[in-house]
């Protein structure tokens, strides 16, 4: 499926020449086959980098045990050169020998609804329209940025992405539109039809629960202008003003064995299949909420952070929503908007580069029209409801109400400083943070805890994500030693420094594939795959912790003032999303509210705390030494 050679090219008809297309399509695979392949790193290093990150968050006996056991794993002949043998095969065989089995293990095979468990939500600033007149008129607009963006997918002429000066693997733009995630009984699949031989030329708008197929091309390949596209939404919203339609769309927030069996009673009906179908292929999703309860300015921001997110139940806008579809933008009366994505298809920043180009494109003035053609009504897909369908959607809003209610989500707009102020101090800005958020927990727990942060693996062809493990020995040191009346300010600014490199240090090493997480999945894999029983190393406590990951971080850089957000992966745990602007911060922390031990706001305000007294560290030294 990822495979780039096998894509054949998408695109209205006549955008572009063929000879020229020729050419740009060449460039661009040519692009592809170049970037290197994702190796397999060698067994002791990992090892030795995995025995490492463990020193901070297991007890001494566990380490031992867990030494001993990863000195049996990698005897010679043993079963980890065996398994490392079989990885290596298996790279030599395929493109990118992690892309199939992460794809599959991190999301298709994960049977937790996608909602607040995997899809990330995002949301954009206020707009400062109040009334259906500009709610439309924006949405318009928006949905006019996507089709300028999907030019440069379809041209294939998006400009190649870098990173520490290496370009990046591209193919994460090809799989964000025209396509849809699909349950099934123990695996999920994703599908694509940007690809197909007559790719989709229609949207899904959904507004009041129903859904509507709204062609965005004319016949001849143009685009339709945002007045257009604006008098067919207003047909959309005057034909759907009924607000006691089924919230069908909302069983797909369920957990995904139940959503798959609901999934097969729903279409069973032909109509409704029809619908489904027709949802999955569209380009992408336009909501047109309901306007949200109202909140006070203060918590504005978390709450719509919720709605994106859920939608905010039963009753509010979770049935305006598929939350299986790839990309949903999010556009409510009030001026809120934000979107909801499916995870599966891609990380954060091509969604980021694509959303950034559409907040660019609704800024600019829109093109007089000189008389309008007139267009024929938008599609509604219908769905025929029986009682068992009726039955399933009671079940999924119900087990939704008690998701929502868990969730325990605030944002953070930190005004002090942005990434000026670790670059002053000749200071990796993300370290910074990430050493910012091991204080503020250790804070409040008085010990550090297994720490993921995504690193881009990019630099790689068909390259994902591995694991930055934030919390080391390093970080521990300093965080002891921060509030510490016996540690001089010198030895605390020397082991902020220090932890800040070591956390700098590791950063290089996962983005360029030499980080142990991916590795170690490997090999487990591997083991699976070979039927060979479990190795011990995978079977310990060690381990267990380990993947325990109380702290499940990201940062996810923007032009857009604007902040993403998940939930927690652990119950006990901590979503943390951010946005590091040159002189300020935006923040998302999410955490369960059924564990007693957890409070999104409580870390949100560590966080604020750690990161002024950081500051005020490292300037007092300067002034010391001045
Ligand atoms: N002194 C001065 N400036 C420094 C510095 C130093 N010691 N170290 C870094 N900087 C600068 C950088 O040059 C960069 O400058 P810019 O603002 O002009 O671009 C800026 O500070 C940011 O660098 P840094 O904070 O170190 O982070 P990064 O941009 O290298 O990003 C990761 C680090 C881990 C976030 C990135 O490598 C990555 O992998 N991103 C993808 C994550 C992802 O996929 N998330 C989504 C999951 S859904």
């Amino acid at each position: 499926m990822l495979a780039f050679a096998a894509r054949t090219a998408v695109r209205p008809p006549g955008l572009l020449k063929p000879r020229a297309l020729m050419k740009t399509v060449s460039r661009f695979k040519a692009h592809q086959d170049s970037l290197p392949r994702l190796p397999v790193p060698p067994l002791q290093q990992s090892l030795d980098h995995y025995l490492k990150a463990l020193q901070p968050i297991v007890s001494q006996e566990e380490w031992a045990q867990t030494k001993q056991l990863v000195e049996e794993f990698q005897t010679s002949g043993g079963v980890g050169e065996r398994l490392q043998k079989g990885l290596e095969c298996r790279a030599k065989k395929s493109e990118n020998w992690l892309s199939e089995w992460w794809l599959k293990t991190a999301y298709l095979q994960y049977r937790q609804p996608v909602v607040i468990y995997s899809n990330p939500g995002l949301l954009l600033p206020k707009q400062d329209f109040v009334d259906l007149q500009g709610q439309l008129r924006f949405a318009a607009k928006l949905i006019e940025g996507v089709l300028d963006f999907k030019v440069m997918i379809d041209n294939e002429t998006l400009p190649v992405e870098h990173l520490g000066g290496k370009p990046l693997c591209m193919n994460q733009y090809y799989q964000i539109l025209s396509s849809c995630r699909v349950p099934g009984p123990k695996q999920d699949s994703v599908v694509n039809f940007g690809r197909d031989k007559k790719p989709p030329t229609h949207i899904t708008v959904v507004h009041n629960y129903q859904f509507f197929e709204l062609e965005v091309y004319h016949s001849d390949g143009s685009p339709l202008t945002t007045d257009q596209i604006f008098v067919q939404l207003e047909k959309i919203w005057n034909s759907s003003l009924q607000t006691n339609k089924e919230p069908v769309g909302i069983l797909t927030s369920n957990h995904r064995n139940s959503w798959a069996k609901a999934f097969n009673t729903l279409t069973k009906d032909k109509v409704n299949r029809d619908s489904v179908r027709r949802i999955q292929q569209s380009i992408f999703m336009v909501c047109l909420d309901a306007p949200m309860p109202r909140v006070s300015d203060h918590t504005y921001r978390s709450h719509v952070a919720g709605q994106m997110l859920h939608g905010g139940g039963g009753h509010l806008n979770s049935g305006n929503r598929w939350f299986d579809k790839t990309l949903q933008f999010i556009v409510a009366e009030d001026g809120s908007c934000g979107l909801v994505y499916e995870h599966a298809a891609a990380e954060g920043p091509p969604i980021i580069t694509l959303v950034d180009h559409v907040m660019e494109f609704t800024k600019k003035p829109g093109q007089v029209q000189s008389g309008m053609v007139p267009l024929p009504m938008p599609k509604k897909l219908r769905f025929n409801i029986t009682p068992e369908i009726k039955s399933d959607i009671e079940k999924a809003k119900q087990n939704l109400s008690i998701m929502i209610q868990d969730l325990d989500i605030t944002t953070l707009v930190f005004p002090h400083f942005g990434k000026d102020f670790p670059k002053s101090q000749k200071l990796s800005p993300d370290s910074f943070i990430q050493m910012a958020l091991q204080l503020a927990y250790y804070r409040i727990y008085g010990q550090a805890c297994a720490t993921y942060e995504s690193a881009s693996l990019r630099m790689f062809h068909l390259g994902r994500t591995d694991t930055i493990r934030s919390a080391s020995m390093d970080s521990l040191a300093f965080v002891r030693a921060m509030d510490d009346a016996g540690t001089t300010e010198q030895q605390k600014v020397d082991l902020l420094r220090k932890a800040i490199q070591s956390h700098r240090a590791y950063t290089d090493r996962a983005i360029h594939g030499e980080a142990f997480d991916r590795h170690l999945l490997g090999l487990k894999l591997q083991a699976i795959e070979d039927l060979v029983s479990m190795p011990d190393i995978f079977m310990d406590t060690s381990y267990a912790i380990a993947m325990h990951f109380n702290l499940s971080t990201s940062q996810v850089p923007s032009k857009t003032d604007c902040v993403m957000f998940f939930g927690p992966v652990v119950p006990d745990g901590y979503g943390v999303c951010y946005n590091p602007r040159e002189s300020h911060i935006n923040f998302s922390v999410s955490a369960y509210n059924s564990c007693a031990e957890t409070s999104a706001q409580r870390l949100a305000q560590h966080l604020e705390q750690a990161l002024l007294d950081m500051r005020v560290l490292l300037q007092h030294h300067l002034q010391a030494k001045l």
